[in-house]
């Protein structure tokens, strides 16, 4: 657990950003501090491969799944780690080729995600991975897409949990989640 109190030093809280009310969570000073990036995505890979720790996935994982936008300065080194692919979910319109596509509730209004249609195939093991969970709808987005190119999610991953929010309550697999913020 020391691993986890060195990380939690490092994140800073940022009052009314970016809007009145929000208490934003920021990750940056830790990606700035090479010990603490390293200490965060060894945590991620032995809990996503550990034969002993009892939450562990412990299963071949064919893809690591990172959301738009800052899941995709973790998703591609876990995935690199693991031997696995690197899949990114993208805002409507940035992802060439053929896309599917599934919407979500934020809070003002709706967005849409796109993943490639031939970036997992049927059958395949996949973990999901962001920065943060607050309500979750990005993450059940994604969670969307993998079910429909045929995938299965095993795990989402994510350096920070909103706890009161309850975003896992809506997700297809179970949250691991380093932080936990009340
Ligand atoms: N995304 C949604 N809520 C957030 C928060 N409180 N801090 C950082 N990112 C967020």
């Amino acid at each position: 657990m020391a691993d986890v109190e060195y990380l939690r030093k490092q994140l800073t809280a940022h009052p009314d950003f970016p809007k009145k009310g929000i208490v934003f969570l920021d990750i940056f000073p830790i990606l700035r501090d090479p010990i603490a990036f390293e200490t965060l995505i060894t945590h991620l890979i032995h809990h996503l491969t550990s034969q002993t720790i009892p939450n562990s996935p412990n299963k071949k994982i064919d893809a690591v799944v990172g959301l738009d936008a800052r899941g995709f300065l973790l998703g591609p080194i876990v995935a690199l780690r693991l031997g696995a692919a690197f899949v990114p979910v993208r805002k409507k319109g940035k992802l060439p080729g053929e896309c599917a596509s599934a919407s979500y509730e934020k809070e003002y209004g709706s967005d849409t995600f796109e993943m490639q249609a031939d970036a997992i195939k049927p059958g395949q093991s996949v973990v999901v991975i962001d920065d943060l969970i607050a309500t979750g709808g990005s993450a059940k987005a994604a969670g969307e897409l993998i079910s429909k190119l045929g995938g299965k999610t095993l795990e989402y991953l994510f350096i920070i949990e909103l706890t009161f929010l309850k975003g896992g309550a809506k997700l297809d697999a179970p949250v691991y989640s380093i932080i936990q913020s009340e």
